[in-house]
């Protein structure tokens, strides 16, 4: 299995991940506003996982094609979507090999995938390959800001890997590099905010997921380091908070860079 497959966490990522219903016909909304679209679009997502962005724009009719390397991510989405899709298509491949013909889609959608990429600027390349002329691509994440408590604990885990001597970051192309990519590649610019919404967490749920290591970032930490750091976070977390029931909070905000102007130039 490839480090960064999903298989991995595919049954437990969407509870990782939540978007709560009115937020997620929010960002379908968006999606299909900002592309214009209409039932002849052809939709690409790329890393499309669980079908969590994706799901919704397949059960409003529209012709969408997904692609992972995850095959047990992309069978969560067709669980969601029981039944028979005709206008939903899911391939097994790598970002960096679309197996498409050129100029094969409108909109190409990414979410929480090129980060992930280490060489997310031939995925680029790629998602622009397969892009029509005039076609569009959206660069979609959720930004979190944690209120106050909440960001104690993410401030002592980087503390707590720190004292460890390990340093975490992107294995792919962060938000700033690929963005500056885009312009750089002739790509006009727009970003729009799909959704926003609270989310709340109690400690022990939070210490749960630390400790079932469903994060992604945590998959590239060696794992006697890892055990340690979430035993340290646990014992800390005892001491800080009043109990395990208590609720951590922030927000949660949708955002979609919108890439124009870009494909097939
Ligand atoms: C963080 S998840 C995001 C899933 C979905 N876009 C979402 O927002 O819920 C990243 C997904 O990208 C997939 N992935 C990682 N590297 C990939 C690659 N090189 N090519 C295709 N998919 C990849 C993973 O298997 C996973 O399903």
């Amino acid at each position: 299995m490839s480090n960064n497959s999903f298989d991995r966490v595919a049954e437990e990522y969407d509870a990782t991940r939540p978007i709560p219903r009115g937020a997620s016909e929010e960002i379908t909304d968006t999606i299909l506003r900002v592309t214009g679209a209409t039932q002849a679009t052809e939709f690409l997502e790329v890393g499309v996982g669980t079908g969590r962005i994706g799901a919704p724009i397949v059960e409003r009719g529209h012709r969408f094609t997904g692609v992972d390397i995850s095959r047990k991510m992309m069978n969560e989405m067709l669980r969601k979507l029981p039944g028979e899709r005709p206008n939903l298509t899911l391939v097994e491949a790598d970002a960096t090999a679309l197996p498409f013909a050129d100029a094969s889609f409108d909109v190409a959608l990414t979410v929480h995938l090129l980060h992930l990429v280490a060489r997310w600027h031939d995925a680029l390349a790629e998602i622009r390959r397969v892009l029509r002329e005039g076609g569009v691509f959206l660069y979609g994440y959720e930004e979190h800001s944690a209120d106050e408590a909440l960001r104690e604990v993410y401030t002592q885990w980087d503390t707590i890997l720190a004292g460890r001597g390990v340093q975490t970051g992107p294995s792919g192309g962060n938000l700033q590099d690929v963005l500056a990519e885009l312009k750089h590649q002739g790509a006009r610019l727009e970003t729009v905010i799909a959704a926003k919404w609270r989310a709340e967490i109690t400690v022990g749920e939070l210490m749960d997921l630390y400790e079932r290591r469903v994060y992604s970032r945590f998959w590239r930490l060696p794992d006697d380091v890892f055990s340690d750091a979430v035993a340290d976070l646990k014992e800390w977390s005892a001491r800080r908070y009043p109990s395990e029931g208590f609720a951590l909070s922030g927000e949660s905000v949708f955002v979609l860079t919108v890439a124009r102007h870009w494909a097939s130039v």
